[in-house]
């Protein structure tokens, strides 16, 4: 049962939040250019940190973003701020559009390593040599899955621009509480 809404989200929520915001920024300076190059010059992905870095930030990303569905599954209400219709909309899309992007990065990665046959490295030195089961599904063949999600790590980091410069909006211009909401180090009465 969901209590009244607080004017903060609550501890869980904003350490989901900004874990995944850093991973994110992490993910996509580490995103590896020229990875269809290595592997063609027969290059062992697991032999440069940055693919390893980025393919274990990806993971954690992907897991990190499935519990928290489930979080806001069960978790207190959100924080309800008075704003206008079309505002609150916009606002609804956006956050629509990054949990789609959290999801379905990842997966096309995954797309990406199967339909390529390289394997996925991670830290520690855990590997799984052969996506075999993507490398044989109806999907694998559909699309450059390596463009695609490239286009989409990219396509995250200007949504989560824009949606920053609202959140910093918000706190400036509308001084609505919207920042506030998610910021786990000032107190409100
Ligand atoms: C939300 C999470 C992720 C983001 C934001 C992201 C972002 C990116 C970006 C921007 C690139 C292009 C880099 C460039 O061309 O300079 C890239 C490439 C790549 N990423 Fe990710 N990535 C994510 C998750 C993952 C995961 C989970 C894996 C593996 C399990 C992965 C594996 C790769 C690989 C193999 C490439 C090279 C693709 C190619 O050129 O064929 N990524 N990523
Ligand atoms: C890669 C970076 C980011 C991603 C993927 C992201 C994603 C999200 C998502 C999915 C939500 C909904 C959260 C929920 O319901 O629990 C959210 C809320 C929020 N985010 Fe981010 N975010 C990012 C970076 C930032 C940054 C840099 C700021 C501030 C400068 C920020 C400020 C906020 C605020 C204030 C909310 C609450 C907004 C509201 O309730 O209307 N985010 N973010």
């Amino acid at each position: 049962m969901k209590k009244s809404p607080s004017n903060r989200y609550d501890p869980l929520s904003m350490a989901f939040h900004w874990v995944t915001a850093i991973a994110v920024l992490m993910a996509f300076i580490l995103g590896p250019g020229g990875f269809g190059r290595l592997l063609h010059n027969g290059v062992d992905p697991g032999t440069h940190s940055d693919i390893v870095w980025h393919e274990s930030l990806g993971i954690l990303i992907f897991v990190l973003t499935a519990l928290r569905l489930l979080w806001v599954a069960v978790r207190p209400a959100a924080p309800q701020v008075a704003m206008p219709g079309l505002m609150r909309l916009v606002s609804k899309l956006a956050h629509l559009a990054l949990w789609t992007l959290l999801l379905i990065t990842p997966i096309t990665a995954f797309l990406t390593l199967g339909s390529e046959g390289a394997p996925l490295t991670l830290l520690g030195g855990l590997r799984v040599e052969q996506l075999g089961f993507i490398a044989h599904s109806f999907l694998a063949p559909l699309a450059d899955w390596g463009d695609v999600h490239s286009l989409l790590g990219d396509a995250i980091i200007w949504l989560a621009g824009l949606h920053a410069v609202a959140a910093l909006f918000h706190h400036i211009k509308l001084q609505d509480g919207v920042l506030v909401s998610m910021l786990p180090w000032i107190k409100v009465r």
